[in-house]
């Protein structure tokens, strides 16, 4: 959007200007991030921009809304410029600490809440391993009425995130927040618990290079990267959990489907697990792992 002193910009034209400009970035979404980002800074409803087409936003906004459209043009995710993104209908605050949450990820949610609903448990106790925003505890923390989670992070920022977004939605009674290394941040004699989930980092770093730009260059390394192969974590994780759960407790974990086999036979070698299935994507790829803790 040029900076000439002599035009104006209505609602209307910055739509149309930013989706041109945005597609000849080639960002996908071209016309859905301008919105975003323009809503964003007029702080109104997305849907609220087709009734002000004719509106010309102060000088302010304007050149708040025009350095987002520069940085988005560069590759910075929207999620970040905007400062949320949206996870099964819920709004999740999110900044350049914590992976944005990936529509995949609701899958985990929807098997979560299928599997608790057949407890009678009360409380129903859960651990969510790598919480990040803290989509998925807090996701389940609203959904499921009697339950209580706690939510670990090696990343002190990112769990400020999650707390921050528990808050929000009010379920900040419900879950525990433990910063440090997958299941070792609990504190010692911790209740085993009835599931524990988690979307753990699964690329690998000789994957490196077929990982898009945006992602790489903006996303935290320590929410993306596994070792080499992208199992590292996944194989600790399956180890360590058996320990934590009830005798026919739930072990449920993303990952990628090019991992997908070895994280299968992670579970089946693994003697503390009965039964291991696996739950394809909105794409139909395999995606989530749902291991079974042995009964006796
Ligand atoms: C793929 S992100 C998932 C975040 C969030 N649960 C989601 O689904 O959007 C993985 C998270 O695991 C955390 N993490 C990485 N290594 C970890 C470790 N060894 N112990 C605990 N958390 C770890 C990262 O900081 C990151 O927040």
């Amino acid at each position: 959007m040029p900076e000439t002193p002599e035009q104006t910009w209505n609602i209307k034209q910055l739509l149309d200007w930013t989706t041109d400009f945005f597609s000849k970035s080639t960002i996908g979404n071209a016309r859905l991030e301008a919105e975003v980002l323009l809503a964003e800074a007029l702080d109104c409803q997305r849907i609220e921009l087709y009734t002000r087409f004719d509106e010309q936003p102060p000088a302010e906004q304007l050149t708040e809304f025009r350095a987002w459209v520069k940085r988005r043009a560069a590759g910075e995710p929207v999620a970040y410029l905007a400062g949320h993104r949206e996870f099964y209908s819920l709004r999740f605050q999110v900044d350049s600490n914590v992976l944005i949450p990936r529509p995949e990820t609701e899958h985990l949610v929807v098997a979560a809440v299928e599997f608790t609903k057949n407890l009678e448990s009360d409380p129903i106790r859960i651990i969510d391993v790598g919480t990040g925003s803290g989509c998925i505890a807090v996701t389940l923390a609203t959904l499921i009425e009697n339950c209580k989670i706690a939510a670990t992070d090696i990343s002190e920022p990112a769990l400020e995130i999650a707390k921050s977004n528990a808050a929000l939605h009010a379920v900040d009674s419900k879950i525990h927040f433990f910063t440090g290394d997958l299941l070792d941040a609990l504190p010692q004699g911790s209740s085993p618990v009835h599931l524990i989930v988690s979307n753990p980092p699964y690329i690998g770093q000789l994957e490196l290079s077929t990982v898009d730009d945006q992602v790489k260059n903006h996303e935290p390394d320590i929410a993306l990267f596994s070792g080499d192969h992208g199992t590292e974590i996944i194989q600790r994780l399956v180890n360590d959990a058996a320990q934590f759960l009830l005798p026919d407790g739930a072990l449920m974990f993303e990952t990628s489907p090019i991992i997908m086999d070895r994280c299968v036979d992670f579970v089946r070698n693994n003697p503390a697990y009965s039964d291991v299935r696996v739950i394809k994507d909105y794409s139909g790829h395999d995606r989530i792992v749902v291991a079974t803790r042995s009964s006796n």
